[in-house]
C-alpha cells in the first residue's frame, strides 16, 4: 500500500462512518461533511476546494448600516414586500453604474440571496405560457438551480455549452427554442463551475434569439464584476458588467451580494426585472394570479407566499453596501481580486503536476482567473480523480453534478484555500503525480 499524506485507514474510516462509498459522486455537503471528520481523526489539514462560500470579511459597510439599522428598531417592523424604497433606488442607481442598463426602482426587488429570486422567477415564469412548460440551461450550472426545479416539480432541458461556443451558440440555442416549448432560459456569467464568460457575440445571440422565440432570459450574476481580466467596478464608467439586457429587453438579472461583497450570511441579493417584463402582462397568468403584470405578480403574488419579503436589517446593510459603492467610497473588486490571484498560483501547481484544465477559453481568449477553475487527470474521470485526491488532502466536487458533459473534471474552488497552503498543495500534487505516472 502507497504511502499516502492522508493515512488510507483514516480515509477509508470515515468513508465507512459516513455511508459514503464514492466520493466522487457525493454532494457538495457530503463531501464537507467527510472532509471535516477526516481533518479532525487525522489532524492534517485539507487543501479544501469543495465549497464555493466566500473565504474574505463581510463588507463593513453592510455591517455597520445593518446594525444601525436594528439599534433604529426594523426588526420589529415587516419590510413591503417589494423592498425598502431608497434600496430600491439605489440597487436601480448600481444596475445603472456598472451594468449600464436602465432598470425602473420598481423593478429592482431585494430578495432572500439570489437562491429565492430564483426559485421566485422560476416559479412565475413556468406559468407565464400554458402551452410552454420548460426552461432551458445554458450548463455547466449551479446544481440547486436543478434541485429548484425537482422541488417545484417543473421541467428543465439543457446542454453544454462547452462544444457551442461563438457562432457555434446560434444553431445550437435555436434548435432548442424553436421548438416553442421554452418559456425562459438560464445561465450564470462568470460561469460557477467552469469560470467562462460569454463574450459579446454570445450575449448578443442568446439577446436576439430571445427576441425571436420571445423566451425571457435569466441572467445570473453570482459573481459579478469578478471576470478580472477587466475593471467594471468604476461608477459610471466603462467597461461595464457585460449583459444580456444591451441585446434583449425581455430579461431578468440576479446578483447576489454573498461573493462580490462577502455577504452570503445575511441572505440578501437583488432581482432585477427589466420595464418591459414588468410590465408585460400575460394573460395566462389568470390561471393562477388575479394580476396578469408580471412584476406585480412577482411581487405579491410570489415574493409575499414565499417569504413576505426580505429581512428588514439585511435591506439597510445591502442599503449601505451599495451607496458606498456608488458613490465611488467602496471599492469591492479590490477586496475581492486576491481570488483570482489564488486561482493563478492554484492554476500553475496543478499544470506543473501532470493536470490540465478542462474549460480553458472563452472563444479564442483564456479563461480569467477567479473564483472557480476546472481540472483534470489524464486517464482519470472526475469521480475517479477526486477519490484518489482525498488520500492526498485534497477535496473538490466532480463536474458530473453540474451539468457538464465533461466527466473527466472537477470544479476547484479557491476561497478557502490559504496562500500558506500552497506549499502544501505543490507537495501533495507532487507525490500524486508521482504515483500516478501519466503514459
Ligand atoms: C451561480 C450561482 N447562482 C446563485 C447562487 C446563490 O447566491 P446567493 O448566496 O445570493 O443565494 C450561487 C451561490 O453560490 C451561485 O454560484
Amino acid at each position: 500500500m502507497k504511502n499516502t499524506p492522508i493515512s488510507k485507514t483514516i480515509v477509508d474510516a470515515q468513508k465507512a462512518k459516513s455511508g459514503i462509498q464514492s466520493v466522487g459522486t457525493a454532494s457538495i455537503r457530503e463531501i464537507k461533511k467527510l472532509v471535516d471528520m477526516i481533518e479532525a481523526e487525522s489532524g492534517e489539514r485539507f487543501v479544501r476546494m469543495e465549497m464555493g462560500i466566500p473565504g474574505l470579511p463581510a463588507s463593513q459597510y453592510g455591517v455597520e448600516a445593518q446594525i444601525q439599522a436594528l439599534k433604529d428598531g426594523v426588526a420589529a417592523k415587516y419590510p413591503d414586500i417589494q423592498g425598502v424604497p431608497e434600496l430600491k433606488q439605489q440597487m436601480s442607481l448600481f444596475i445603472k453604474n456598472f451594468v449600464d442598463l436602465d432598470i425602473a426602482p420598481e423593478g429592482c426587488i431585494p430578495t432572500v440571496g439570489s437562491m429565492q429570486g430564483g426559485f421566485a422567477a422560476f416559479l412565475l415564469l413556468s406559468r407565464i405560457h400554458k402551452d410552454r412548460d420548460t426552461c432551458l440551461f445554458l450548463d455547466p450550472g449551479f446544481p440547486v438551480h436543478k434541485m429548484q426545479h425537482s422541488v417545484l416539480n417543473i421541467k428543465y432541458e439543457q446542454f453544454d455549452i462547452y462544444n457551442y461556443r461563438g457562432e457555434k451558440l446560434r444553431e445550437k440555442l435555436e434548435s432548442y427554442l424553436s421548438q416553442g416549448h421554452i418559456h425562459s432560459l438560464l445561465y450564470s456569467n462568470p460561469n460557477n463551475p467552469s469560470w467562462i464568460c460569454f463574450t459579446d457575440t454570445e450575449l448578443q445571440i442568446i439577446g436576439e434569439l430571445a427576441k425571436k422565440y420571445d423566451v425571457v432570459v435569466m441572467e445570473d450574476l453570482a459573481y459579478f464584476a469578478m471576470d478580472f481580466r477587466k475593471d467594471y467596478s468604476q461608477p459610471g464608467q466603462p467597461p461595464y458588467q457585460p449583459t444580456v439586457g444591451k441585446y434583449t429587453d425581455n430579461y431578468i438579472l440576479f446578483i447576489s451580494s454573498s461573493k462580490s461583497f462577502s455577504y452570503a450570511g445575511e441572505r440578501i441579493g437583488m432581482m432585477a426585472i427589466s420595464n418591459k417584463l414588468y410590465q408585460r402582462e400575460y394573460p395566462d397568468l389568470g390561471r393562477y394570479y388575479p394580476s396578469l403584470g408580471f412584476g406585480y405578480t412577482m411581487i405579491f403574488g410570489t415574493m409575499y407566499p414565499l417569504s413576505s419579503g426580505t429581512s428588514h436589517s439585511a435591506q439597510y446593510g445591502l442599503l449601505g453596501i451599495l451607496k458606498a459603492v456608488n458613490e465611488g467610497r467602496y471599492n469591492f473588486r479590490e477586496e475581492v481580486i486576491h481570488y483570482g490571484e489564488k486561482a493563478k498560483a492554484m492554476k500553475e501547481i496543478f499544470l506543473k503536476n501532470g493536470f490540465y484544465l478542462v474549460y480553458d477559453k472563452d472563444e479564442d481568449k483564456p479563461l480569467a482567473d477567479g473564483f472557480y477553475f476546472t481540472i483534470a487527470y489524464p486517464g482519470m474521470t472526475g469521480i475517479e480523480l477526486l477519490d484518489e485526491l482525498v488520500y492526498y488532502g485534497i477535496s473538490a466536487i466532480s463536474l458530473a453534478i453540474t451539468g457538464s458533459d465533461r466527466e473527466e473534471g472537477l470544479r476547484a474552488c479557491t476561497s478557502l484555500v490559504h496562500v500558506n497552503q500552497f506549499g502544501d498543495l505543490e507537495q501533495r500534487l507532487q507525490q500524486f503525480h508521482a504515483d500516478h505516472p501519466v503514459n
